[in-house]
């Protein structure tokens, strides 16, 4: 304690990065993890220099004015900021750092689990097992469709899109496009880039959402996007929920327009989310998992202290978003 700067801690961490809180810090921890209010953070961020803080908590202009005077930064365990008024927190001159790179290949990795997942009925086909129901081995059972060799198109190709497109080359996928910009071709490498929705989404038999939450992307899945895809295609959202109209696709799951929707992320989340996805056996669900891997929730805590030393010696922090 002492001269110790405080840190407002709202969520429980892997050992190793409660351990390095706790030596280098006086740290307010909440205990068992619950979920707190706005109201409960300003409450307990009295004489706090830093929040660290992950989705679950999102910080609003209001919130954001209402932290003391003292705080200077904001660390969020997470790539995504779409939890936190950025403007409100620059226009007070408190640092915001994130995970960059950190999440990546964990991210992608779940992106490939969803779209294997998806395209070989792997929920159905568990459920089905687990249920004592399987009788026996049958050719026309629980039949799915390869993503072998077949089109798949990103939108969103920054670090986990680029990152998803490697792994899908290793499965022959042939990767296309939708990007704010287009890529370098060292960088896209053999990845083809639609500048134009319609053809973006008439290629794309299989759809996997990278892109960050922005007015331009919220409800890119919605019933023209739909119409416009292949019959029968595959949709994967490791991004935001707020990508997509939950009513559009629902229904085209149910009509089979969208053969199977693999899905890591939902608007409403977590206690709020369309329970109508549990319903139906094409879609593959995951509760948000995207960066839940050791290596990964290690580095991105890590990497938060590093970045928050570093601004505290007044060096150049590389996460710093504001
Ligand atoms: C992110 O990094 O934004 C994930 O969605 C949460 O960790």
């Amino acid at each position: 304690m002492g001269d110790k700067l405080r840190i407002l801690v709202t969520r429980r961490h892997l050992a190793e990065i409660e351990a390095r809180l706790n030596s280098d810090y006086d740290v307010v921890l909440n205990k068992d993890d619950k979920i707190m209010s706005a109201k409960q953070i300003v409450a307990r961020a009295k004489g706090v220099d830093a929040l660290f803080i992950c989705v679950t908590e999102p910080l609003d202009k209001e919130t954001i004015n209402a932290l003391p005077k003292m705080l200077r930064a904001i660390l969020t365990l997470s790539v995504g900021t779409d939890h936190i008024d950025l403007a409100a927190a620059e226009k007070r001159g408190i640092a915001v750092l994130t995970t960059p790179d950190a999440v990546t290949a964990a991210t992608a990795e779940i992106g490939m689990m969803l779209l294997l997942g998806a395209a070989r009925r792997a929920h159905e086909s568990g459920h089905y097992l687990r249920s004592g129901k399987w009788e026996t081995w049958s050719p026309t059972q629980f039949v799915g469709v390869e993503i072998t060799g077949k089109p798949l198109g990103i939108l969103g190709m920054g670090r986990i899109g680029l990152t998803v497109a490697e792994r899908a080359r290793g499965f022959d996928m042939k990767v296309h496009y939708r990007n704010r910009n287009r890529l370098a071709p060292g960088l896209a490498r053999n990845a083809v880039y639609f500048n134009d929705l319609e053809g973006f989404l008439g290629a794309s038999e299989f759809l996997m959402l990278c892109a960050p939450s922005t007015p331009e992307t919220r409800g890119f899945i919605n019933k023209d996007t739909i119409a416009l895809l292949p019959d029968g295609a595959i949709v994967i959202n490791i991004a935001r929920g707020d990508l997509v109209d939950d009513n559009a696709l629902i229904a085209a799951l149910k009509s089979g327009k969208i053969a199977a929707a693999g899905l890591d992320v939902y608007n409403g989340e977590p206690d709020n989310i369309d329970r109508r996805y549990f319903k139906l056996p094409n879609a593959f669900l995951v509760p948000h998992i995207g960066s839940a891997a050791e290596q990964a929730r290690t580095a991105m805590g890590m990497m938060l202290l590093d970045g928050f030393e570093a601004l505290l010696a007044g060096k150049p922090v590389p996460n710093r978003v504001v």
